[in-house]
């Protein structure tokens, strides 16, 4: 079976960016979305978010004929040959997965395939828990198309690997693709609409694939927790974790990719997915004393980092604190778990003012949270006449920052590092007063001869 149309049920960060890349793959794509302007707006070239090199791509795309948007689920999967369902996963309260979206998106797939008699492959891209695919969307497929899977219809589970912040480049550049089948013909399609990808492709059963991309999420916030607990031991020691951590990710059974120690992992994957794995497991009477861990060392980063502070500068009561960064990390406007929120909580309880400047993520931060902060779009009216500087997500805008500039504008140039953003000793050497996590702190400290009260 040939295909040339695609179905995209979806327009975030997963939906969009690979309907952009199935299009640029010459596959004609149809990207789903439940609001109207959404869609009008894809169709004048305009995405819903911010995601570098998207807005390009998504031009080039619909000015070619090769991408559209749509509110019609079922219209979109009738004119297709292979259907992604690419909505969102969120967290109930008690941790465990909201497939609402999923549900609705199955039953609008059943209703296009009910009014065809074409072979049609389904393919789950969401984060679903092990099972979802097989015993939620299966059933109401069958139940709404009246037809038969294996025979009248295909269906595979696909994660979905692509960061935040790089999503295009993912979206065409994945390390791997994994492609849960629940028989030979459904993978074997699949398979082919990423013949032209240059990677490892694996093919096994649907819960596998499921359960892939959970273990995935899950070790890669463990690679994070670990250095963060090691930034702890580390600053007792006077030890850099950085350079500590490389020597760790030389050893190419470690490797050296998100052992960067900081405030956290925020976004709306990590703490998501490891949640709903212990939820899962629990439920299942399965314990999860690693991943517990992992959660809690994320819970108390941020405020590790509050203490931090305060050990240098004393009192916050009545400090004017520059914020840099309310993205959860840097190039995205999402503000979903980013570790912004609970730092600037804890600086409120303890009396601070705040302004913050973020180049993409105000209007999103200002939704999540009343805190009286001051939003500033320029860094520098931020900088200007605070008593120190915190940074919290390592935007290009902010690394670009000159010492001088500090220097200049702060009333006592000393900064709070909650990324790595600068090299220390660069800054140090220019007359910073430099703190971070897993930094040096201590011997800073002597070195600058600063007391407690930042001069
Ligand atoms: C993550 C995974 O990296 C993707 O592979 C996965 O597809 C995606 O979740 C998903 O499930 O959809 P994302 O949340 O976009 O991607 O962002 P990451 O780059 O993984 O960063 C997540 C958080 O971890 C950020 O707050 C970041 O600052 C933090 N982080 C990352 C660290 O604190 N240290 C590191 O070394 C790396």
């Amino acid at each position: 079976m040939k295909v040339e149309k695609v179905a995209i049920i979806g327009m975030g960060y997963v939906g969009l960016t690979n309907s952009v890349a199935f299009a640029k793959y010459g596959f004609e794509s149809i990207c789903t979305t439940t609001t109207q302007s959404k869609a009008e707006n894809l169709n004048k070239g305009i995405p819903p978010f911010y995601e570098p090199g998207l807005e390009e791509l998504v031009k080039e795309m619909v000015g070619k004929g090769l991408l559209a948007g749509s509110i019609d689920n079922v219209d979109a999967v009738r004119k297709s040959d292979i259907s992604f369902i690419c909505v969102g996963t969120p967290s109930l309260q008690d941790g465990s997965t909201d497939l609402s979206a999923v549900n609705e998106s199955a039953k609008d797939i059943g209703l296009a395939l009910k009014e065809s008699d074409k072979y049609h492959v389904v393919v789950a891209k969401s984060t679903i828990p092990p099972g979802t695919t097989e015993n939620v969307i299966l059933p109401i497929v069958e139940e709404y198309s009246g037809r038969k899977v294996g025979v009248d219809f295909g269906l595979c589970m696909n994660p979905e690997f692509l960061r935040q912040g790089s999503a295009v480049y993912d979206s065409f550049y994945p390390d791997r693709i994994v492609i849960g089948e629940h028989d030979d013909k459904s993978g074997e399609v699949l398979e082919n609409v990423y013949k032209d990808y240059e990677c490892s492709k694996i093919r096994c059963d649907i819960k596998t694939a499921e359960l892939i991309k959970y273990a995935s999420n899950s070790l890669l916030a463990t690679k994070i927790s670990f250095a963060n607990e090691f930034s702890r031991i580390c600053e007792k020691f006077n030890i850099d974790v950085y350079e500590v951590m490389k020597g760790v990710g030389l050893d190419f059974r470690i490797n050296p990719r998100f052992l960067a120690a900081g405030v956290g992992f925020g976004g709306s994957c990590f703490p998501k997915d490891v949640n709903a794995i212990v939820s899962l497991a629990n439920k299942m009477g399965v314990e999860t004393p690693l991943l517990d861990s992992v959660l809690y060392t994320n819970e108390i980063q941020p405020l590790h980092f509050v203490n931090l502070i305060k050990n240098v500068v004393g009192t916050l009561e009545g400090k004017t604190i520059a914020f840099l960064g309310l993205s959860f990390k840097p190039n995205t406007d999402d503000i979903r778990e980013t570790r912004a929120l609970p730092i600037i909580r804890k600086l409120f309880e303890e009396g601070a003012r705040i302004k913050a400047y973020d180049p993409k993520a105000i209007k999103n931060f200002k939704k999540l949270t009343d805190l009286p902060i001051e939003y500033h779009k320029k860094w520098d009216e931020v900088l200007r006449d605070s008593d120190f500087a915190i940074i919290q997500s390592d935007w290009k805008e902010i690394k670009e920052i000159k010492p001088e500039d500090f220097k200049k504008l702060l009333k006592t140039s000393l900064i709070f590092d909650g990324r790595r953003t600068y090299e220390p000793i660069s800054l140090i050497s220019k007359g910073i007063k430099y703190f971070g996590i897993g930094w040096k702190n201590e011997y800073c400290a002597r070195k600058q001869h600063l007391s407690c009260q930042s001069s």
